[in-house]
């Protein structure tokens, strides 16, 4: 089985150079994410055009196919079933369970909608009943099922497709389907009673999906990157993305990850201490501005992508970039984005489009970041830094 460490197939980025003079100057809210992941990588990605390949025909399903079920929402069951986490959190759940199909060789039933957090939802749910399907969003409304299917063949547990195949694994009782939990994927890889089962519903660990690929720490059995999913964006996001890239023309971009992660508490001696030491001074539009003046010169375009909340923030590095933020294109955004996890998925790509692609921390090697401080979290609370000496 192919072993992917890279952004499939990367294709060249058109972007349109001409000089955009009329700039939709919509001052809106800026809106923020709170848990704001980015398991995001730079190299190589591209945004891949079906634009020109209308009524792509869909995945034909063969016969001897099997499949993998996870449940019906992802983390659940598990400590998340009443709420959910962020994004990025999910999709790191999601894509465990994408590496146990591909190692399986199983086609993944995904679940046909995604639980959104109420703090990630503009649209006034908090006003509303906590009803799953007033917090949760069509799965395909975030993610193309076609292309993540080139890769891993997944189908919706809301199709005919798993219909029938609910239907066949009852027919065939025992020969049709296993219910497993806490048994490992090499075990039912190598396993003859399950290789040739119709079904494996798998009862994943209920901390969350993600504790399953605990052996992430192993890198060679990592088998989708970090930028998979990013890059699997629904063509309607994939669309108004392309359209505000185009419009930024030629840019760099930074994802300045504050809130959730800059967070303090105090210890038992009323002392401040945080995660992260020195995120909140890395952060920071002068500490910014330090950071990547070796990266990005000065007149260049800057996007900013930030869950900073403080009005005017980063205006400090005005006097150096032209700043632009998703909020200086809601004019395209607003029609389509229904809830924040959209409009995350469209910033990362914005991300991902630009020439320079700064990220708060280092996820790989050869990642530009703003901070040197580990993203994993390290469990060790530390005195939070804000003197310059420290910075090389
Ligand atoms: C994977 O499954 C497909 C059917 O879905 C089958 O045609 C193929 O031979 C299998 N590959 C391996 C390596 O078992
Ligand atoms: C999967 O297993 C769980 C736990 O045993 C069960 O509740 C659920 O109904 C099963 N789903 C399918 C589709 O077999
Ligand atoms: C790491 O993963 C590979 C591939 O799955 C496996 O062969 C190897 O035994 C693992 N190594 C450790 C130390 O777990
Ligand atoms: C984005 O909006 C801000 C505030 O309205 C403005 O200062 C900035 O020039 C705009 N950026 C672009 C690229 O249009």
């Amino acid at each position: 089985m192919a072993t992917i460490n890279k952004p499939l197939k990367p294709k060249p980025l058109t972007k349109l150079r001409s000089p955009i003079l009329t700039l939709i100057l919509c001052i809106s809210a800026i809106t923020l994410l709170c848990l704001f992941s980015s398991l995001i990588s730079t190299n190589g990605f591209s945004f891949s055009s079906p634009k020109n390949l209308p009524n792509k025909p869909h995945r034909q399903h063969t016969t001897h196919e099997k499949y993998l079920y996870w449940g019906s929402r992802i983390d659940c069951p598990g400590k998340h079933c009443e709420s959910c986490e962020g994004l990025g959190h999910q999709e790191s759940s999601l894509r465990c369970a994408l590496e146990e199909a591909m190692f399986l060789n199983r086609t993944f039933v995904m679940p046909s909608r995604m639980c959104i957090n109420p703090i990630h939802n503009k649209k006034g749910i908090l006003h509303q009943s906590d009803k799953w399907a007033e917090s949760s969003c069509v799965m395909d409304t975030l993610y193309d099922m076609d292309l993540i299917s080139e890769t891993v063949p997944v189908i919706l547990d809301n199709s005919k497709d798993w219909y029938r195949v609910l239907s066949t694994s009852m027919r065939l009782g025992a020969r049709g389907v296993a219910h497993v939990e806490g048994i490992s994927r090499v075990h039912i890889k190598e396993n003859s009673h399950y290789s040739n089962l119709l079904l494996i519903n798998r009862t994943a660990s209920p901390l969350s999906w993600f504790m399953e690929c605990k052996d992430r720490n192993n890198r060679s059995a990592i088998m989708l990157p970090y930028s998979f999913l990013p890059t699997m964006a629904s063509q309607r996001l994939r669309d108004v993305a392309d359209k505000v890239i185009a419009l930024l023309g030629d840019y760099d971009s930074i994802h300045v990850r504050r809130g959730d992660k800059i967070k303090t508490r105090k210890d038992r001696f009323g002392v401040y201490r945080t995660l992260h030491p020195h995120l909140d001074r890395d952060t920071r539009p002068e500490f910014i501005h330090h950071k990547i003046e070796k990266w990005v010169p000065p007149g260049r375009t800057l996007f900013i992508a930030s869950n900073e909340k403080t009005p005017g923030f980063f205006s400090p590095l005005a006097g150096r970039y032209k700043l632009a933020y998703s909020s200086n294109y809601s004019g395209i955004l607003d029609p389509v984005i229904e809830n924040n996890y959209q409009l995350f998925m469209i910033e990362r790509l914005i991300l991902m489009g630009a020439k320079t692609f700064i990220k708060t921390f280092k996820e790989d090697d050869t990642d530009l970041s703003l901070t040197d401080d580990p993203k994993k979290n390290t469990k060790s609370w530390q005195l939070p830094v804000y003197t310059m000496d420290e910075v090389e």
